[in-house]
């Protein structure tokens, strides 16, 4: 199946109110892990590209509660929610949420010791800028840690995918997961990204 882009950013309230309500908590946690197992030493500074409500990043600051956190994401919507979800019983100095576009950041170079992200490389219609800017972000002993859906075969195949995992959820979010899963890259295409940007190996 040819790819289909869809919107880059999820900007209405009922979007993101329906993803924020969804249960990721099962994948989200593996992925916390998975950031305790190749975490830098603290003190260190994470950014969490595209954090959405936020659940990864705080998931992970209970993990590791000694490190700096930043969750970015160019939704307003999706930043209330994380702040929202901070405030309820998570909170910590040492979490901030910051709005801006992680195609064209604003850090200065080589500051983060880790550069984390969930499901946001399949939102854009181009990712080169976006690795571009990890690239430039990173320390040179850094760790890179990205992790997105892969495109399956066939508008079938995806809907497939969509009713076993997430056969209970509501229709909007049936539907969010239909389109970003035609939206996505497979592991092919990453790789030549990454060739492209000097980021593979
Ligand atoms: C599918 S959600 C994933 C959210 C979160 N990472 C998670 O795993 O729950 C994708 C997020 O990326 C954000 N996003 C899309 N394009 C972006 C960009 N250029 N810069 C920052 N955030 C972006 C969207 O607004 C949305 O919140």
């Amino acid at each position: 199946m040819e790819r289909v882009p869809e919107p880059e950013i999820m900007s209405s309230a009922e979007e993101a109110r329906v993803y924020y309500k969804a249960d990721f908590s099962e994948v989200n946690q593996e992925f916390a892990h998975r950031v305790l197992e190749l975490a830098p030493q603290p003190p260190a500074l994470l950014i969490d590209l595209g954090c959405g409500p936020g659940d990864i990043l705080i998931r992970t600051m209970k993990l590791i509660p000694q490190l700096c956190f930043i969750g970015l994401d160019a939704s307003a919507e999706m930043l209330k929610l994380a702040v929202e979800e901070t405030k309820k019983n998570h909170f910590s100095p040492k979490i901030s949420f910051i709005q801006g576009d992680a195609k064209k950041l604003s850090f200065p170079s080589h500051l983060f010791d880790m550069v984390i992200s969930n499901s946001l490389v399949h939102h854009l219609l181009d990712p080169l800028p976006l690795w571009e800017e990890v690239k430039r972000i990173i320390k040179p002993e850094g760790t890179i840690l990205f992790r997105d859906l892969a495109r399956p075969s066939s508008p079938e195949a995806a809907w497939e995918i969509v009713e076993k995992y997430s056969g209970n959820e509501p229709p909007l979010l049936k539907i969010l997961f239909f389109h970003s899963l035609k939206a996505s890259f497979r592991i092919n295409e990453i790789k030549e990204q990454l060739t492209r940007v000097g980021l593979s190996g």
